[in-house]
């Protein structure tokens, strides 16, 4: 029916070549046109048409119909004439989709119904067999997952270039010994090695990474063959449908099979922790890059500018990556709150599982590159770094691990020090500074060899247990993570 013109949403980023103006939404492919005596309500055809945003599922909607059209012909159920002029139709739809010739339109519901409306007015009547023990419950479900396993592997690729331009600086650093003031609470604590503190993120990406590859190992359930929730009466082999599809094993209970989404849940929390892990480093980036800090600087290419104040150099696509982590939280928490009170099994809600999903892996794959090129093109200022490394008393536990390895109770050496420390900010000196007398004076345990532990490249060595930032062991990290990194950039090219 429809009423007035309808137009589609326009969503950002989501070129879908949908033409909206001036046609009712009203679909062309009518699913259900049996039973009913009027078409949709405009306002309806409005609300439900998610094409704009599904249809970049449409190349896997075509690779689950292959191998659908496959199972069938086994089943006796096409012959062979048929099953030939289907595959040859669904090549053909699946050129036609990629170079622009065939297009949704807004008529189109969503992709599943596009994509048919494109099979039959390629092969006519015989598309419309395709349907047979299917539904789109188990076709938005199957290309869903087969999508996001797709796009993981995507994800995956560029976060192994942040790892990597991480990495790359490392190595230069840790040849140069390149320290750097390792902070709690915002603070000067203890001296590290720069390299040890970039290879901390380098850590906490692999752990996103490593999150995705468990993923997909769950991810890899094929649910097409649960027809619209019970299974199908007819003979289908829903195992050699998993199978072509590259998936581990059919789904075990069609019911779960079309209402599960714990795998676009999971994927957008895998997400959102990146985003997170993203964020945080960017927020590195914005203060090493201050004026106070003034620990690097940022290539032109990757900094921008001020249309007013002609000096400023901005940390935009840190801010960005940090910004992003908002809507990637946001996806994740809006795609919980819709599943959560679902009963079985399908339910239209879960139409609404797409967009956040898309959004994250739009949102990685946005982010991840340009931190690649932030931090591979960005300038350390060693001497800088060298400079504030001791700085703020940084050295003082040193001083009282000293004392410890001598039998000093620790208690009364983190005490001895303090004093030490206090008397350096009343006369305003570094630690290594204060006369044999004057140690003498503020506790007898301070005797002249404490100085010895008072370097910056000593306290770093001095810490070299596993985990430890001593150079030795960072060598040991780095080439470890080497090795973790390339496996992980082989199994994206999976
Ligand atoms: N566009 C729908 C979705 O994304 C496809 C499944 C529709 N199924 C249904 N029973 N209406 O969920």
């Amino acid at each position: 029916m429809g009423g007035a013109p309808g137009t589609l949403p326009e969503r950002e980023g989501q070129s879908t070549g949908v033409v909206v103006s001036g046609e009712p939404v009203t679909s062309a492919v009518r699913l259900w046109g049996g039973r009913f005596e009027s078409g949709p309500a405009d306002s309806l055809a409005r609300l439900s048409t998610s094409v704009q945003f599904d249809w970049r599922l449409a190349r896997y909607d075509l690779l689950a119909s292959g191998a659908h059209a496959r199972v069938l012909h086994r089943a006796g159920l096409l012959d062979d004439d048929e099953v030939a002029r289907l595959l040859a139709a669904i090549d053909e739809l699946s050129r036609d989709c990629q170079t622009g010739a065939f297009r949704p339109s807004a008529a189109d519901e969503d992709v599943h119904t596009a994509l048919e409306r494109g099979l039959l007015e390629r092969v006519g009547s015989l598309g419309g067999r395709l349907r047979a023990g299917r539904s789109r419950n188990d076709q938005v479900a199957t290309d869903l997952r087969l999508y996001l396993r797709d796009h993981a592997r995507q994800v995956v690729a560029r976060l192994a270039e942040v790892q990597t331009a991480l990495m790359d600086q490392a190595e230069r650093h840790l040849a140069e010994r390149t320290p750097a003031p390792g902070m709690t609470h915002m603070q000067h604590a203890q001296p590290v090695l720069l390299a040890h503190q970039l290879l901390a993120h380098v850590h906490a990406l692999a752990r996103d990474v490593a999150r995705l590859r468990d993923w997909d190992k769950r991810a890899a359930i094929c649910p097409l063959g649960s027809g619209a929730l019970a299974g199908s009466s007819l003979p289908l082999d829903p195992a050699a449908v998993a199978a072509e599809l590259g998936f581990d094993a059919p789904a075990g209970n069609s019911m779960d099979a079309v209402a599960d989404r714990d795998f676009a849940a999971e994927f957008c929390f895998a997400a959102a922790l990146t985003g997170v892990h993203l964020s945080r480093l960017g927020e590195e980036v914005v203060l090493w890059t201050t004026h106070e800090f003034g620990w690097a600087e940022i290539d032109d290419a990757y900094a921008t500018g001020s249309s007013i104040m002609p000096q400023k150099k901005n940390a935009d696509v840190a801010e960005l990556a940090r910004g992003k982590a908002g809507r990637l939280i946001g996806g994740l928490a809006g795609l919980l709150t819709t599943l959560k009170g679902l009963p079985l099994t399908y339910n239209r809600d879960l139409q609404e599982d797409k967009e956040p999903a898309f959004d994250a892996v739009d949102t990685l794959l946005l982010v991840a590159p340009a931190m690649a090129g932030l931090l591979s093109s960005m300038r350390f200022h060693a001497e800088r770094l060298t400079r504030s490394a001791a700085a703020g008393h940084a050295l003082a536990t040193d001083v009282a691990e000293l004392l410890v390895r001598r039998g000093v109770p620790f208690r009364e050496a983190h005490e001895a020090v303090g004093h030490l420390v206090v008397w350096c900010q009343v006369h305003d000196c570094e630690l290594g500074e204060v006369s044999d007398e004057d140690m003498q004076k503020v506790s007898p345990h301070l005797t002249p060899d404490v100085r010895s532990v008072l370097s910056v490249a000593g306290a770093i060595a001095a810490r070299d247990q596993t985990g430890g930032t001593a150079p030795e062991r960072v060598a040991e990290q780095l080439d470890s993570l080497r090795h973790v990194v390339a496996a992980d950039a082989a199994w994206a090219s999976t």
